[in-house]
Order: C-alpha cells, then structure tokens, then sequence
C-alpha cells in the first residue's frame, strides 16, 4: 500500500530538511540556502546545497537530489519505506496501518531477523561439542571468550542441514533463507543446503546493530580460506566495513584500516577499537565517505607482502580523493597486524601503539616507495625520479607542506631547490590546465544534454527540453500558474517524454491541491528525483515572469511543430495545409 499524501505532507513538516541534513553534513548558510561538502560524492569544495524553501537537496557535483526521504534513504542505505519509518520514527508519528506491505521491504526485514537468528545459532554451536575445534581454533588464535562473545563469532556446524532445519523449526520460509544467502537450493531444486559448513563464523554488524552478512572461515587449509555473504537485500559488500559499529564509538575522528577480520578482532583485543576492515574486496569511494563520517584520518594497515602493498597504492588514493587524511603504517617482518600484536617481549601491543605514533603519511609514504624504483646515481633516472615525485608532492593542497617535501627532495637528490620549485610550477600549471579543459567538457556537455541519461530526446531537441524544463520549474514555484499553462500546453505538446511525464504528474498534483514534492519521492525512482530537483533548483534563481512562461510555451509549440523529412514525406496533404495555415498565422 502506499503511503497517504496527508501522512507524507505531516511528515515532510515536522522533519526539517536543514536539521536532518546537518546531522550528516556541516552545512553553512548562503543566501536563503545552505551549502556542505557533498556526502555522496567526494570533493573539496562544496557543491552541495539545501533549499530550505521547498525542502529539498541538490548537488551540482554529482547530480544527487531529492526531498528529506530520499536524502535519508541514500545516507542510511535504506528503501523508501525504511526511511519514512526512520524519520516517523524521529519525529515522533506512527506509521499507517498496513504500509509495510511493501514486498521488497518486508522481505529486507525477514532476511535481517534470519542473519539475527543464524548469528545466536553459530554462537550456540561454539560452545556444543560439536563446535569444539572451532572454539579451539579461536584460542589458538589467541582470542579470549570474552572477545568472542563481543564480536558475536560462531561455528556453523559440518551438517550442511542444522542451520536451514533451525530456521525452519522457528518460521522461516525455504525462499526467506535463500533470499538472505544463508543457504542455496540443491541441484535438483528439492530442498536447500546451508551456505555455510565447518567454518567458523563473523558476524557483519552494521551501524544500527543489524546482522547484515556473515564471514566464514575455514579450518583447514582449504579454499576458499573466506566464504562470504553475497550481495543480498539487506547487503551491499561494497559499501560496509566489518567493526565500524565498535569504531566509530571511539570518539577520536582515527580509524585504522586492516586486511582482515581477523586483523581488526586482534587489534581490538588489544584495545585498537577503532580498526576496519573491508569485507574481502579492494576499498571502494563508498567505503571512504562512509569512514570520513567518523573520521578526519585513515592510518591504512595492511599486510606487509606485495599484494598487500599494491592495495595500500590504491588505498590512499581512493582515501584522498575522499578527502581524508592518511597514515600509513607497515608492520615489520613481513607480518600482518593479527600476528604481530599476538607477540610479547618486543612486539605486541606496545610496539604497536610505538609503530602507529611514528607512521609516517602518504606523501611520505609514496616517496619512499618511489625512490626505490629509481638509481638516484645517473642523471637520466634522477631526471625521471623527479618529475615523479613532484607529481606525487603536486597533489598536497598546502604549499607549506608542497614547501617541504621540496627541500627534501632537493637536498636528497642533489639538486638546488629552486630548479625543483620551478618544475613544480610547470606542472601545476599544466595540472590546472588539465582542470579547466575537463570543467569545460563537462558543462558543453550538459548545455547540449549530451550527459542527460534519463531525458534521451533532450540532445536532439534542446531548445524544446531547455524550454520544458524551465516551464516546469515556474510552475512548481507558482503553483497557481499550473492550470493556465495546462490550457495553453497540454503535457502531449511537450517534445520530450520524460518532460511530459514530469508535467503531466506535476500538473494532476496541483490541480488535486497537493505540492507536487510531497510525493514525487514515493512514486518517482530515485534518479528521476534527482533530476527533478535539478530542474527546479537550478532555475530557481531566476526570478521568471509570465512574460517568460509564455515564451517557454511558444518555444515548445514551435520546437513540436518543427518535422523532420520523414514526418512530412509521410503527411496526407490536408495535413500539410493545416500546417501551413498555423504556420503562416504564427509569423504574423
Ligand atoms: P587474508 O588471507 O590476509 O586473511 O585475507 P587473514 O585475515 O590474514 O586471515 P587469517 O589470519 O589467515 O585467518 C584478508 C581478508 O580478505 C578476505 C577476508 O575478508 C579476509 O579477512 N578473504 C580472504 C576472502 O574474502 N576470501 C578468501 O578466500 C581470503
Ligand atoms: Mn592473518
């Protein structure tokens, strides 16, 4: 069932787009608007702003927008009625009765009560005989129960029935546990078959104590060391880290980034609470925004093998471009954190904290790994060994620090700073150069609609979409325009489809005396939202009159009437003296 207008419009009034928004997002006040640094994508300067006016968000770096529903939806990860329930929640409303019916959301809640469900089981079985290598295998990794029973681990048992059987037993249909990855169906399709057998168990939490996935691990040597959850309604790998929910109570704006589960559980036996790690993929921007809400700085701890030092490369970029700053840290011996901290004498936790106060940030970081790279005794690789640096020297926003790694660089290399400095400068001017050609191709592309992936007809007609989007926009700002601009242009007029669609639904709305923005979220997709919002915001500086209003609708009744050869080769001659009738009328 979908939510009642009324429900949604009390709702939209009691939940304060700026005060959600500013839970999230450090907003500062321009004009009658409020801008931030966009939490949806990563930048330096802020393109994200809110409308307080007519409740709304809209970035111009990445196209995001909507209402306070949408914002709350993308920021929390939740569907649509997810976030209704969370902000009805926070404002102190009850839900209708029956709207949570919604097919995609119920099943979200099931497949979360059967992880929750699964999570209490493999931790029986740790502690059951039949569990007891598993709960061995933990000591002998050195975990405490104490430490086992905070992260919730478990053992899923060799039977590849006694999960499946369980959940039944308690009301879990065959579908809900599939669905949520817990199991698969046999090959013939006749019963299902736990996911998850002898390994033991991780429980993947999420910042509002949900059980969202599992990691399993094996005892053996076999592979795959790691069984993972997939991708399930209720999980999206790419955009969780295992022990945020511990980390980000930490309250000191630092987390440290692991390899592992593992890595991340021993650390925190060793009281580094506030260590993450992903979920057996590379980090992705989506993992970094969500760091940089809890914290300023990411001290990146990965293993000291190879593999483990090319991710860390790909780490600090992704980090960077997130706007976050780098540490990085790199364990000696060649082992990973888990090991190094289970040590006692002269590793250990100890050593660790010494490690982590002397790490060295990223800068510094990829210097030394270039110098590596390079014979600093002849000319023509010191040349090269140079330029490579200042690209890396190049990408710091302070010059203080550009300042220093220059005379670190000149002194290291023999070279004097000035010539250093002037290479600097050539290529930031390049760099900048660079810049403005991509910010020029960007925006050509968005005056000729060239970008616009939901308006296809936009590119081909943009005098007519220009004139259709504006006409939009005045209406939604002068709602009591709507009816004479439907009479003088029905939507079927309108060039484009997706505009008519737009106009049409706007139109219905106000003429029913509802703002249209109080549902658009509800029955719109997401990107349809956003591309509403940036119609209307994006105008909505432009202080329109009538005048123009019948100027967008003259253009649009020009741009339709416009026929290709193939419309006309095709016309009955009646057809073509109406035309040229209407034609010759209009130039008069
Ligand atoms: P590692 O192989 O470094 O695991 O993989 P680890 O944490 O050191 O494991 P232990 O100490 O041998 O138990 C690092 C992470 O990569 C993912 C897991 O998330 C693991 O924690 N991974 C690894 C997988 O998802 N699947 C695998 O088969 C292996
Ligand atoms: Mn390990």
């Amino acid at each position: 069932m979908a939510l009642p207008d009324g429900f949604l419009q009390e709702l939209k009034s009691r939940c304060d787009i700026t005060d959600i928004v500013s839970g999230y997002v450090n907003l500062k006040r321009r004009g009658r608007n409020m801008v931030g640094l966009c939490p949806f994508h990563s930048e330096k300067t802020a393109s994200f702003n809110i409308y307080p006016e007519n409740g709304s968000f809209y970035c111009f770096g990445c196209g995001a927008g909507g209402d306070v529903i949408t914002f709350v939806m993308k920021i929390e990860n939740l569907d649509y009625i997810e976030a209704v329930k969370f902000l009805a929640q926070r404002a102190g409303l009850d839900m209708p009765e029956n709207s949570y019916d919604d097919g995609m959301s119920k099943m979200r809640t099931r497949i979360l009560e059967a992880n929750r469900e699964a999570a209490r089981f493999f931790y029986k079985q740790l502690y059951s005989p039949e569990g007891n290598h598993g709960l061995e295998y933990f000591h002998r990794r050195a975990l405490t129960d104490n430490t086992i029973t905070r992260f919730g681990l478990g053992y899923a048992p060799r039977s590849r029935f006694a999960l499946c059987d369980h959940l039944r037993k308690i009301g879990f249909t065959d579908n809900e546990i599939v669905t949520a990855n817990l199991a698969f169906r046999s090959s013939d399709g006749r019963r299902i078959v736990d996911r998850f057998a002898d390994r033991v168990m991780f429980p993947i939490i999420d910042l509002r104590g949900n059980v969202i996935a599992f990691g399993g691990r094996i005892l053996t040597d076999q592979k795959p060391k790691y069984l993972n959850t997939s991708d399930t309604l209720a999980f999206k790998k790419s955009s969780n880290l295992f022990s945020l929910n511990n980390a980000k109570n930490t309250g000191s704006r630092q987390l440290i980034l692991c390899e592992g589960y593992m890595d991340v559980i021993a650390l925190n036996q060793a009281g580094f609470k506030d260590a993450v790690a992903t979920l057996g993929t590379a980090l992705t921007s989506e993992q970094a925004l969500l760091m940089k809400r809890y914290a300023d700085e990411v001290i990146i701890c990965y293993d000291a093998d190879e593999a483990g030092q090319k991710a860390t490369t790909r780490a600090i970029s992704i980090l960077r471009s997130a706007g976050l700053g780098i540490r990085i840290i790199t364990v000696p011996d060649g082992k990973d954190p888990d090991e190094f901290i289970r040590n006692k004498g002269d590793k250990g936790p100890a050593a660790f904290k010494n490690i982590l106060d002397n790490s060295g940030n990223d800068v510094e970081y990829r210097l030394y790994k270039l110098k590596s790279q390079f014979d600093l005794s002849r000319p023509d690789t010191k040349a090269q060994y140079m330029t490579e640096a200042l690209k890396v020297i190049s990408t710091l926003d302070s010059s203080v620090e550009q300042d220093i790694y220059v005379s670190k660089l000149s002194a290291e290399i023999g070279i004097e700073k000035s010539a250093v400095q002037h290479d600097l400068k050539k290529l930031q001017k390049r760099r900048h150069g660079d810049n403005e050609r991509r910010e020029f191709s960007k925006i050509s592309a968005e005056l000729t609609g060239r970008n616009d992936k939901l308006n296809t007809e936009k590119a081909k007609n943009i005098r007519a979409a220009k004139a259709e989007e504006l006409l939009i926009a005045y209406i939604v700002h002068n709602n009591d325009m709507a009816k004479v601009a439907a009479e003088a242009l029905p939507p079927d007029k309108f060039v484009t489809k997706f505009n008519a669609d737009l106009y049409e639904y706007i139109i219905e709305r106000i003429s029913e005396g509802t703002d249209p923005g109080t549902t658009l979220s509800r029955d719109f997709t997401a990107d349809e939202v956003s591309k509403f919002y940036s119609i209307i915001n994006s105008f909505n500086s432009q202080v329109a009159t009538r005048e123009a209003m019948n100027d967008y609708i003259n253009t649009i009744i020009t741009e339709s009437e416009k026929l290709t050869k193939s419309d006309i080769s095709q016309m009955d001659s009646a057809d073509i003296q109406a035309r040229l009738e209407r034609m010759k009328k209009q130039k008069k």
